[in-house]
């Protein structure tokens, strides 16, 4: 599941590295990439639409993999269909909830996406989605990112910043979880940091933890190569 707010294009160099016996799927979330808005602004309402898709293409179990809002997604899965996991691939994410200054910089957000729609939330999150390292010595991914946010209705934007805001703390879910699991985290990732990677990886007996150098949020968009590595020798393993 793909992160805030970017659409499936974001995982254009993992599918060709996923090992071979492998099937994947990477629907949309509500309103993203064409697919239609669902009133239900929560992360379960998102995470049963993911849901559905697997019921429509006849998959009743899967490792499920999620960067950031794709995590929080992850998490309204676990608490409806636990069963349905069989693996969880954890990348850039975090299970606490929003502060209150993180809800109420939402807030703000929700507005400026209805007003000024996605380019001002592009120019917004930049800054803080992708690393360091990025931002001063990859211009080619600032300009992806920027182009993939642009890319979503401001009403999408809107939405899921409306699940984020509001999420419930998912310590609880990710804590019954027994099926193997790999977290991943970009060194320079400011908005859910090692902290958070350590604290789901200690949650999940035998969780392994990979961290990424040179990487912001964005890890899989950063650095593509390492980011493949620690999901190929995941998924070869599971
Ligand atoms: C994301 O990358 O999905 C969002 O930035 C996550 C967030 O804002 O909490």
């Amino acid at each position: 599941m793909h992160a805030f707010p970017m659409g499936t294009a974001m995982w254009a160099e993992q599918l060709p590295a996923v090992p071979p016996g492998w099937r994947v799927l990477t629907p949309p979330l509500p309103g993203f990439d064409g697919r239609p808005l669902i009133a239900a602004r929560t992360m379960d309402a998102y995470g049963r639409a993911v849901l559905d898709t697997l019921d429509a293409e006849g998959v009743d179990r899967a490792v499920f993999g999620g960067l950031s809002l794709g995590g929080y997604v992850i998490f309204g899965i676990l608490r409806q269909a636990p069963a349905r996991v069989a693996g969880l691939i954890l990348a850039d994410t975090r299970t606490s909830t929003d502060t209150p200054d993180r809800r109420a910089a939402r807030a703000q957000s929700i507005a400026l996406a209805r007003s000024q729609g996605a380019a001002a939330i592009a120019a917004e999150m930049i800054p803080s989605i992708l690393g360091a390292t990025t931002r001063a010595e990859r211009p080619d991914v600032v300009a992806r990112v920027r182009a993939m946010i642009e890319s979503q209705p401001a009403e999408t934007i809107a939405a899921g910043l409306e699940a984020m805001k509001d999420r419930p703390d998912s310590a609880d879910v990710l804590r019954r979880v027994t099926v193997p699991a790999t977290i991943i985290v970009g060194e320079e990732d400011t908005i859910t940091p090692l902290a958070d990677a350590e604290s789901m990886q200690r949650s999940v007996p035998g969780a392994t933890l990979v961290t990424i150098p040179k990487a912001g949020h964005m890890a899989n968009l950063e650095m593509p190569r390492q980011f493949n590595a620690a999901m190929s020798s995941f998924l070869s393993a599971t």
